[in-house]
């Protein structure tokens, strides 16, 4: 098993997990003053293993830090390199890995790279971004910028074209295809890995190369993600293979197993799955279909078995709930009743925790974080401004500051939030969570000391067994020790039998004898209690 099989991964955002200096953004020291709360090295905290950074390098924030200006400068807002420093030093110190965020689909249109490519057609640089002529008034073809929902191609007088801008206009498109853009990445890459970063989320890798001729994307009826258009010729194209070959070399020829997690841009997972290549592609990449399966134990059920057809047994599987992109789990499958919702949380987590693979965990999904409408005035993301009123389209609502305690700023900032706190911060925050043991906190540390624990649910092989309506079950197996998991996803009470187990309950969502397991002479049946889990060797 390699640390990145075992690993539990934790994503912080930095501009909303903790500031340091009162101006409101969340920075890198905030992050060093909350390691002990994530790992303390000593078996206190919450117990993460790996963080995953969203990118802090200089950007003008036209897309929050995903618009990078320079990948050599930390952005004054998140503090400097020292931070960067003690913050990698410290995270290693205490037995966790730091994985940073590599965005090299595109550039800031800030990037002195850009400045020089897009001021002359015989700028050596020129060629390292995507162009098209500008002739009359038609763009060069069907390729939409998400984020506006207008053309993807952006006017750029100085030289007559468009450049390419998918995300927003102002993050231009690198040309993957020029093998000096490949030497530049590749030797960032090694800066970092070189400074002791353990590896990197490539974001959006899928879409790296596009078609050559620019051909315009075949129509498609799925409004959402798609656009309606289905991503042929502008993202997913097969060249971006030997990229994630040369890219798993590099990190391949560092000590120590530096990882690569893809952002697989789009929600199929047999695109996520296509990117790992056997083993000689991306260790891992994000199989986003969690994040918009429905609530349910077939849901779940079928999206679990789905990934892992995908992924053949050579591919390693991982799974996610929340990310800065979607709507946090806690608002997707929320109760009008808030101990529902609560109780639904405790499941989650321990169903992200005991199925097969490496579980990502988003900043304040461990104190159950909720999604709230933000007011226009508030809002920061370019996508949540084009597409203001519609709520919960733009991708604030998962961004807003950790809630730490109940003091002013929500122990996130002592000045004026970047983002406003959401409303139930008083109450719900990491202080009051620390305070109590039945709290789903308390729940979160447990189930990853309990999966640290139980060898099982890391090496096991997983199989799923028919169960009651409404049940998720699966046993873990490793050699001649098995455990069992179940989840029960109903608002009904159900007897779920565990015939392979010694009728043991090890571990429950909801300590209060939610679960009981007993044994008849047909053999033990675990009790569940409405919308409770239970784990059972
Ligand atoms: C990825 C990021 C997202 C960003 C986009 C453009 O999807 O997760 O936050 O806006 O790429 O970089």
């Amino acid at each position: 098993m390699r640390w990145w099989q075992e690993a539990v991964f934790y994503q912080v955002y930095p501009l909303s997990f903790k500031d340091s200096d009162g101006d409101g953004f969340g920075d890198l020291r905030g992050i060093v003053g909350k390691l002990d709360y994530l790992n303390d090295g000593k078996g206190g905290g919450l117990g993460v293993d790996a963080l995953w950074i969203s990118p802090f390098w200089k950007s003008p924030m036209r897309d929050w830090g995903y618009d990078v200006a320079s990948y050599d400068e930390v952005d004054p807002v998140f503090g400097d390199m020292e931070a960067f420093r003690d913050l990698v030093d410290g995270a290693h110190a205490r037995g966790m890995k730091v994985v940073l965020d590599l965005v090299v689909n595109h550039t800031s249109d800030r990037h002195p790279w850009f400045a020089e490519a897009r001021g002359s057609k015989d700028d050596p640089r020129h060629d390292w971004y995507l162009w098209a002529p500008i002739k009359g008034r038609k763009k060069p073809n069907n390729w939409v910028c998400l984020f506006t929902l207008k053309s993807a191609w952006v006017p750029n007088p100085a030289t007559g074209e468009y450049y390419l801008g998918t995300f927003t206009p102002d993050q231009p498109e690198l040309n993957w295809r020029n093998p000096e853009v490949k030497d530049a990445v590749y030797g960032i890459m090694r800066k970092w890995l070189d400074f002791g970063v353990d590896g990197y989320r490539l974001d959006v890798c899928t879409a790296y190369v596009k078609d050559a001729k620019l051909r315009s994307n075949p129509p498609s009826h799925r409004a959402n993600p798609e656009l309606f258009q289905r991503h042929v010729y502008d993202r997913n194209r097969p060249e971006v293979a030997g990229i994630f070959r040369e890219m798993r070399a590099l990190a391949d020829s560092y000590p120590g197993e530096r990882v690569l997690v893809g952002e697989a841009h789009g929600h199929d997972p047999k695109l996520a799955a296509s990117c790992a290549l056997d083993g000689e592609g991306l260790h891992m990449a994000f199989n986003f279909d969690f994040l918009h399966a429905k609530w349910g134990a077939g849901s779940f059920r079928k999206s679990a078995e789905r990934w892992y057809a995908a992924l053949g047994r050579k591919n390693w599987p991982n799974f996610t709930l929340s990310n800065h992109d979607q709507s946090r789990a806690a608002f997707r499958y929320r109760s009008d009743d808030p101990e529902v919702t609560d109780r639904r949380c405790r499941i989650l987590a321990m169903m992200l925790l005991t199925l097969r693979g490496t579980p990502f965990v988003y900043y304040g999904e461990e104190i159950g974080m909720t999604c709230e409408r933000i007011r226009k005035e508030a809002l920061r993301d370019p996508l949540g401004k084009a597409t203001w009123p519609l709520a919960f389209v733009g991708r604030d609502p998962e961004r807003t500051p950790m809630q730490w305690s109940a003091k002013q700023g929500g122990g996130f900032t002592s000045g004026h939030p970047w983002l406003p706190l959401n409303s139930d911060w008083k109450t719900r925050n990491v202080a009051a969570q620390e305070a109590d043991p039945q709290s789903l906190l308390s729940f979160w540390k447990s189930a990853i000391r309990f999966r640290k624990a139980r060898r099982e649910l890391v090496e096991g092989t997983i199989e799923f067994v028919t169960a009651p309506r409404g049940v998720l079950l699966y046993r873990r197996r490793l050699r001649d020790s098995e455990l069992w998991v179940a989840l029960n996803m109903s608002r009904w009470a159900v007897t779920v039998p565990v015939n392979g187990t010694k009728g043991a309950v090890l571990l429950e969502t909801v300590v209060s004898s939610t679960a009981v397991a007993d044994s008849t002479g047909n053999g033990h049946f675990l009790r569940l209690q409405p919308w409770s889990g239970a784990i059972v060797g």
